[in-house]
């Protein structure tokens, strides 16, 4: 982490850096939730986060940018190791490739279909197990894309809202990682998880 996004880790704060991209952070305890507008696949922190599908094996959206900037690697890597895939709710680390950061946790987030399906467990339950996986890697900053919030449908609103408490929950008991970052694609996801996390208590 560099001395300028530890400058920004201010709580509440909406701040402006680095090439006008919007930044907004809150503290729990000693750890951070940071939200940036970006890239996810550029991110040089120790673990990513993948929204990943069942069988593991690529796909479109931020799974599809993670694979071709990773590199055939990974999806070898994959195949070897899981070769059942991961069920709805759960994740797996791997290898980073040719990625900068060190490891890949790949979140299988639910599809939405209408939301008495057990979806807001399963989405709680994708974040949890890579808040879980990273704290067992050793990784001391995670990022985090907009799991199930693209071709998954799951509303913005409370997918955002659950992503935030599920983080804030497990940071609170745990302490760790040190930074959670959620790196969102758009202005307008951006604007949900600010909301999101200036209700979280
Ligand atoms: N960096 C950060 N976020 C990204 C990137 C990127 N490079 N590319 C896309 N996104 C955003 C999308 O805009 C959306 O807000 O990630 C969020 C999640 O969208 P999807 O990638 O569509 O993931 P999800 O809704 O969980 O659907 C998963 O999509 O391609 C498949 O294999 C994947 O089947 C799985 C399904």
């Amino acid at each position: 982490m560099g001395r300028w996004r530890a400058r920004i880790a201010v709580e509440g704060a909406t701040l402006r850096y680095r090439r006008g991209v919007t930044s907004t952070a809150r503290s729990i305890g000693n750890a951070t939730i940071e939200l940036v507008i970006g890239d996810i696949t550029r991110e040089s922190v120790d673990a990513i986060a993948n929204a990943a599908n069942e069988a593991l094996r690529g796909g479109g959206g931020v799974d599809g940018a993670i694979h071709r900037a990773a590199g055939p690697g990974l999806l070898a890597e994959l195949r070897e190791r899981f070769p059942d895939g991961a069920p709805t709710g759960t994740a797996v680390a791997t290898g980073a490739h040719d990625l900068p950061a060190r490891w890949i946790l790949h979140a299988v987030g639910p599809i939405w279909r209408g939301g008495d399906q057990g979806e807001a467990e399963q989405l709680a339950g994708a974040y949890r197990s890579c808040l879980r996986l990273a704290v067992e890697l050793g990784a001391r900053s995670l990022a985090f894309p907009a799991i199930s919030m693209g071709i998954y449908g799951y509303p913005p609103h409370p997918a955002a809202r659950i992503a935030l408490a599920t983080v804030g929950e497990h940071l609170r008991e745990v302490g760790a990682p040190e930074l959670v970052r959620f790196v969102l694609f758009s202005e307008e996801t951006y604007e949900r998880f600010a909301d999101a996390l200036g209700e979280l208590t």
